[in-house]
């Protein structure tokens, strides 16, 4: 029976999975540990690193209980039964495979830490996202030791999305185990079932083989971007022929066999793990020599970076072709509502674009300045300008642009904002959510993606 469990990494995905399993295992003992101090300080604050709905209230609950953040991580190894590996896994930005391999330095230096303190046998369980036949890697790094100690490698890739993570962890549609076929294998997937059946179904706990389970976590973030990347192409086509991407996505997605889901179209995706897994995925169909393969999903991203491209362009155009010394109002800087993450966010794209054409930004997000002054910290400081108000950020700019879906934007003061706006005020909305017609209705020129725009410039040419 596993009775303490300990957490590599205190980060999106180590944090609040922690958390859960903390919250629904009141008889096992989890422990988080991290590199990073001030993180594990902040852990142990009223303010969280990291921003999540419902998380809050889930680490109040079990903290001190049978939830501990430490930075104590050799006796935290010693003293673990099961160790969830979920350090960072960023793209190489150096030598072979830069741009596109998975970094593993994070992951190699974290065995080499478990080898160094454990003595006694441990499952381990791979919960970053990894290329697939990673966990040989770790195993053959792990069974290196001279102690005689024996470990498990199991693969148990999180499938929670960022915004949505505890609702995602506490209900979620599976929960994927990969071990290889061993009677020891099995018994250390047997343990790792028993700690996941305390809340969820059995018939939604998943069991296949490492590399599957490795593979499956790419592929299913793959397919996610490359709806979204279908929608986005077909939305640059209905902004040609007036058709509306919002209605033609509704009656596709109404098909069974396709679905309703990820078919929003937008300035396109980003967070942490869709680019780099395609990525990673790519890289490792060129390694196995099927470029064909690569070549096809290298498109999920390409369009990506289009649409963003072509969301600029569009600005550009709409605005005179000129925005240089013209205020723009950013709202929105996380990469999607409900979370103050930024990494990939189609944000930093999009402002480095604006201030490349010598445009004034003026930032305003509910949860997200802070990062977006670290994403933004090489870029021309006086023509940039962070706003916990929107109405300051809004006061006086040519046009305002929404690149992320935060509820609160709804409800802003449009009729305020327009008469403190300099005239004609364009609003150009990135993720399609706003009430289109009635902002037209209120002067903005209004450019949706993925519909015509809706100008009140007399259309002469
Ligand atoms: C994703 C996967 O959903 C999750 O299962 C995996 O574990 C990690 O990666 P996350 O990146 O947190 O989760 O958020 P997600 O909700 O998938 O959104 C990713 C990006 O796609 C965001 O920028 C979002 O705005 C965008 N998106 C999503 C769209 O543009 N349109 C959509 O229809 C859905
Ligand atoms: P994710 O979104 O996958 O959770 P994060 O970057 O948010 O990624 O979190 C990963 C965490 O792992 C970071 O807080 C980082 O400091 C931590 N980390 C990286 N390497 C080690 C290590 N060797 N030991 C402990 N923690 C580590």
């Amino acid at each position: 029976m596993v009775k303490n469990i300990l957490c590599i990494g205190a980060g999106y995905v180590g944090g609040p999975t922690m958390a859960v399993i903390a919250d629904q295992c009141h008889d096992i003992n989890v422990t988080v540990v991290d590199i990073n101090s001030s993180r594990i300080a902040a852990w142990n604050s009223d303010e969280l690193p990291v921003f999540e709905p419902g998380l809050h209230d889930v680490v109040m609950r079990r903290r001190g209980k049978n939830l501990f953040y430490s930075t104590d991580i050799p006796a935290a190894i010693k003293r673990a039964d099961l160790i969830f590996v979920s350090v960072n896994t960023p793209t190489k930005t150096f030598g072979e495979g830069a741009g596109r391999a998975a970094d593993l330095q994070y992951l190699e230096k974290t065995a080499r830490s478990i080898i160094e303190h454990a003595d006694s046998d441990k499952i381990i369980v791979e919960k970053s996202t990894l290329p697939i036949r990673t966990a040989q890697a770790l195993a053959r790094v792990l069974s290196s030791n001279e102690k005689g100690i024996r470990f498990q490698i199991l693969s148990n890739p999180e499938f929670l999305a960022e915004g949505t993570a505890i609702d995602d962890l506490e209900h979620p549609d599976r929960v994927l185990i990969g071990g290889l076929d061993t009677p020891e294998a099995r018994a250390a997937m047997e343990e790792l079932i028993s700690v996941y059946a305390h809340w969820v179904p059995r018939e939604k706990i998943i069991t296949t083989s490492l590399w599957s389970s490795e593979l499956s976590k790419l592929v299913a973030n793959a397919f996610l971007a490359q709806r979204i990347s279908s929608v986005n192409s077909i939305s640059a086509l209905c902004e040609r022929t007036g058709a509306n991407i919002d209605e033609v996505a509704y009656a596709v997605g109404r098909d069974s066999r396709i679905g309703p889901k990820f078919l929003k179209a937008g300035i396109g995706f980003g967070g942490s793990c869709f680019k780099k897994d395609i990525l990673n995925l790519v890289y490792l169909c060129d390694y196995y020599g099927i470029p064909e393969v690569a070549r096809y999903w290298e498109q999920v991203v390409a369009i990506n970076d289009f649409q963003a491209a072509r969301f600029v362009r569009t600005m550009l155009g709409a605005m005179f072709n000129t925005i240089a010394d013209k205020k723009i109002a950013v709202f929105g800087f996380a990469f999607k509502s409900d979370t103050s993450d930024t990494r990939e966010a189609p944000a930093i794209t999009v402002c480095t674009r604006l201030l490349n054409e010598q445009a004034h930004i003026a930032i305003h997000d509910p949860k997200a300045l802070e990062n977006a002054k670290a994403d933004l910290a090489g870029a021309p400081a006086d023509r940039i300008a962070y706003c916990t108000d929107p109405y300051e950020a809004a006061d006086g700019a040519h046009a305002l642009v929404f690149l992320t879906d935060w509820k609160c934007f709804r409800e802003l003061d449009f009729k305020r904002i327009y008469k403190s706006m300099r005239h004609p005020a364009f609003l150009f909305d990135g993720r399609n959510f706003l009430d289109h017609e009635s902002l037209y209705a209120l002067g903005y020129h209004v450019y949706p993606i993925g519909r015509p725009a809706m100008s009140h410039f007399e259309q002469k040419d």
